[in-house]
């Protein structure tokens, strides 16, 4: 069993993290985004094809576009956040990667998945980054199955940074684990004190106290820099463009603290999916008669932040007076910069409606019927000021 004390190593960590979950092997990464860059260059010859979802976390398109293969990005189903099977079937070629993204930690259903399994991929990656490993579930991972777990900020697994790749086949994960230690090895070397302090802010600017102000003290502390899709620091992001910089999140390396946060989370990781899938159950019996729910239900629950839609013309107004009773929400995922817009109608639609609303042990449950029914509220005043017609009809 892996103790946070003394503070464990990375083979530990990794040993841990097996044993929890029941697989072959596992690898501690600096980030999800370099796991897949990694998986893709280790599983795929040059020019392979890679296939992901159009809508998720514009660094999952960074990776597929930085690993150098061919790349296809595929629209959700309406409504709803991934691709359907029949999108990716018509897409896929022999050998080719699959990049399967389970939004806000939902699982992705295991008759979708075994209605790929005749596709036979080089590569699956199953991009957990925001959920919680369960072991019942990657035990019956296929030899090409690969999950991915990550730790950075507002994960369910948080620790600041890095994260851990799951393998079925331990050869694949000794070439991976190999391939990061050269990505390392070939970074500058990390401040490890200043990764604690920037986790320190961060967890902060998150706490109840601050989170009205959070705004306004990250924009002092540290401006949010452009998003860097390709070419040296701070080159202008173009669709499709291969980036061939990394930023140091990507070759993030885990402080001592850092490490025993880790072991804690893991120890603490089936009390807290089951607290998340109590509180996502709340949030779903409160909210679905407003019809804002789509993409969730009983056998699909969100791990670490539960998505509502809302008309995109109401959304800033909603977010604005939760803030201001003291509810930070989020908008992820904004539209990649890989995507040409108007290509991606619904994954646009998407990322222009969603809010994020927060699970996880700094929320109760009374706050978060509380939250509710701010939400209910707010949704009966908001189209009317706006002049976009209701939220009903529209949604
Ligand atoms: C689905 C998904 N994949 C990948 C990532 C990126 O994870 P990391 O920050 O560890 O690279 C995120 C981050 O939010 C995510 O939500």
């Amino acid at each position: 069993m892996l103790a946070p004390w003394p503070a464990p190593g990375i083979a530990a960590l990794e040993r841990g993290y097996a044993e929890h979950c029941g697989v072959a092997d596992a690898v501690v990464v600096p980030a999800v985004r370099s796991a897949i860059l990694l998986l893709l260059r280790a599983a795929l010859p040059a020019g392979g094809l890679a296939i992901g979802p159009a809508f998720t976390c514009l660094v999952v398109h960074e990776a597929m576009l930085a690993s150098g293969m061919r790349t296809k990005f595929l629209e959700p189903e309406p409504k709803r956040f991934t691709p359907t099977a029949t999108a990716i079937r018509a897409a896929a070629e022999p050998g080719c990667a699959l990049v399967l993204s389970e939004l806000y930690g939902i699982e992705l259903d295991e008759n979708f998945l075994r209605s790929l399994d005749d596709l036979s991929p080089a590569l699956r990656i199953l991009d957990s980054a925001m959920g919680i490993p369960r072991a019942e579930r990657l035990r019956e991972m296929r030899p090409t199955d690969v999950a991915l777990v990550s730790f950075g900020m507002g994960k369910s697994q948080c620790a600041g940074g890095g994260g851990v790749a799951l393998f079925a086949d331990s050869a694949l994960a000794a070439r991976v684990r190999g391939a990061r230690d050269a990505m390392l090895a070939e970074s500058a070397a990390p401040s490890l004190l200043k990764s604690d302090l920037k986790f320190l802010a961060g967890l902060a600017l998150r706490s109840r106290a601050l989170v009205k102000h959070a705004r306004t003290l990250r924009a002092n502390i540290a401006p949010v820099p452009a998003p860097l899709a390709s070419g040296t620091p701070g080159a202008a992001s173009a669709p499709g463009a291969q980036r061939t910089w990394l930023s140091p999140e990507w070759t993030y390396q885990l402080s001592r603290a850092q490490r025993r946060l880790v072991a804690r989370n893991l120890a603490n990781a089936v009390r807290s999916a089951k607290l998340r899938r109590e509180q996502a159950e709340v949030y779903l019996r409160c909210l679905a008669p407003l019809r804002i729910t789509p993409g969730v239900d009983e056998r699909s629950l969100p791990q670490s932040h539960f998505p509502i839609r809302v008309p995109a013309e109401s959304r800033a107004a909603l977010r604005a007076s939760l803030r201001a009773q003291g509810f930070e929400t989020g908008d992820e995922f904004p539209i990649s910069g890989a995507l040409r817009e108007r290509d991606y109608p619904l994954a646009l639609a998407t990322s222009q409606e969603i809010v994020t609303l927060p699970l996880g042990e700094h929320v109760s449950t009374r706050e978060i019927e509380r939250l509710c029914g701010i939400i209910a509220a707010a949704l009966r005043q908001i189209p009317m000021k706006v002049g976009s017609g209701s939220a009903q009809t529209a949604l």
